[in-house]
């Protein structure tokens, strides 16, 4: 080997990044230890990019009741037991479509509470009044609890953008969409009381569902909605939530609905996360301190895992600020400061992201940026993408590549800069959302308008571990929290 400037043919791409970076690095006088560190491309199999019909499911996530986690499944893979024919499994195009529907919901949250002050009162207790958007969307993630005693095991949606948990009820007095698991019986649990409506939880109805409470012969009733007809009405109760064998909850405050419709998807409800005091951490927050960590698994056919307190959380994870939206109190609140690909930070002023602010949450899908910040980003990436043939847009995803002749492909990488100088390196997965093939798309949307609040979804938290704690105002992130 003579000749030292001509990089060797078996260098990898990789390899061959960081031998450029050198060679330009010694040129401008700038030294690239740094960098070295950090890797700037995935290399992928697109066939890992496609859904597998089988759940691979490790022996880690059968443990789960040893350590405290639960299970965390995609809600329509096949390792849910919630949909087993096909035909009722969404296609990505109706997936993102709900997506868009849950951002504008959120977005239409946030912008309503602003002017609460002249909101006038509407009478929420005979009708729900009818809410544009539905919170829920279609690319959540569901666990597994049981209530009751004896105890019944329910499959709910995870829901940091939401606050009270709730489970259709018998005897549906109205209606109660299909779910896969029975629907609980009140009168067969041991356990399960009515809350009254005099009762303060009952008036904390208010701020956690955007309703009034009504009254039924005393006992209160809890209704809320999330728009696209879907919501939940019955009664607000205690009962016994069981979520490990050794994290069990007598008094747990909870929705019995009966009268139920919506697009949860076989599941029997949903499980609050949010930040308000009638949400899960909350009520709970005398044994785990509003902490909890999740991990959402990088493909429907893997498992991840929801856990409270702050027992398993990994020494690597580091924290940034959790900040609170004045808007919207039930939001986890997160400070993005920039954006990499490939190594190569974006210049996005300060400003915008900070004029936006940001938030996290478990059931958008993708990740919304100011318009600003996603063309810089969009850019960048289509740059460093040249290489490859590009693809019809996939409704919300303008960035879409044709890897049909491909067995693997190259792309760079992408990490997000939080405050407190944490950098979370996305995982491949949660780069890409694949439609076959022919249509890959960088996952990432924009909003309308750079004044309107960024969240940072779910397909970029793949593999993630995500420690929230709402008590010493902390947002975690670990790597390789599963895969
Ligand atoms: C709860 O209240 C409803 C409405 O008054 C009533 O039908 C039901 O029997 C009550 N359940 C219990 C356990 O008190
Ligand atoms: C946490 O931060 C340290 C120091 O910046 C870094 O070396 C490490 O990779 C980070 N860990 C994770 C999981 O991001």
């Amino acid at each position: 080997m003579g000749a030292t400037s001509i990089p060797p043919a078996f260098l990898s791409a990789n390899e061959l990044l960081l031998f450029l970076c050198l060679i330009v690095c010694s040129l401008e006088g700038f030294s690239c230890a740094e960098s070295h560190q950090y890797q700037y491309t995935h290399t992928i199999h697109v066939a890992s990019l496609l859904p597998s019909s089988a759940c691979t499911s490790d022996a880690a996530a059968q443990a789960w009741d040893k350590d405290s986690s639960l299970s965390v499944v995609h809600k329509h893979g096949p390792c849910s037991q919630l949909h087993q024919e096909k035909a009722s499994i969404p296609t990505h195009a109706q997936i993102l479509l709900q997506d868009e529907v849950r951002v504008k919901s959120i977005h239409s949250k946030l912008a309503k509470n602003l002017d609460l002050n002249n909101a006038k009162q509407t009478d929420a207790a005979a009708q729900l009044p009818a809410k544009d958007g539905s919170l829920i969307g279609s690319g959540n993630y569901i666990v597994t609890v049981g209530l009751g005693t004896p105890k019944k095991d329910l499959s709910l949606i995870f829901d940091t953008g939401s606050d009270i948990t709730w489970t259709q009820c018998q005897p549906c007095v109205r209606r109660c969409y299909k779910q896969k698991d029975p629907i609980f019986s009140p009168a067969l649990s041991s356990t399960y009381s009515n809350v009254s409506c005099s009762s303060t939880a009952c008036s904390s109805l208010n701020s956690a569902t955007g309703n009034s409470p009504s009254c039924s012969s005393a006992a209160c009733v809890y209704g809320i909605q999330y728009g696209d007809s879907s919501f939940s009405v019955g009664f607000f109760a205690k009962e016994k939530l069981t979520l490990t064998s050794r994290d069990v909850f007598n008094n747990f405050l909870f929705g019995c609905g009966q009268n139920n419709q919506g697009l949860f998807g076989g599941a029997a409800g949903l499980l609050g996360l949010g930040r308000n005091k009638l949400s899960l951490p909350s009520q709970t927050a005398v044994k785990y301190k509003k902490i909890f960590s999740y991990c959402l698994p990088s493909s429907r056919s893997s498992t991840g895992f929801l856990r409270f307190g702050n027992g398993r959380v990994s020494k690597s994870v580091n924290f940034t600020t959790l900040s609170t939206i004045p808007q919207g109190e039930s939001f986890y609140g997160i400070n993005i400061i920039g954006i990499s690909v490939g190594g190569k930070k974006l210049s996005i002023s300060a400003s915008v992201f900070a004029g936006s602010g940001a938030i996290i949450d478990s059931g958008t899908v993708i990740t919304r940026l100011p318009p600003t910040a996603y063309s810089a980003l969009r850019s960048e990436f289509r740059g460093q993408m040249k290489q490859y043939p590009m693809a019809q847009p996939l409704s919300i995803l303008d960035t879409c590549y044709d890897f049909s002749k491909y067995s693997t492909v190259t792309i760079p990488t992408i990490s997000f800069l939080f405050s407190r100088g944490v950098e979370v390196p996305i995982n491949a997965r949660g780069i890409l959302y694949a439609n076959g093939k022919t249509q890959v798309c960088l996952a990432f949307a924009e909003n309308s308008d750079d004044s309107i609040v960024a969240i940072f979804g779910n397909t970029q938290q793949k593999t993630l571990e995500v420690v929230y704690d709402g008590a010493t105002g902390r947002i975690g992130f670990g790597t390789a929290g599963c895969t």
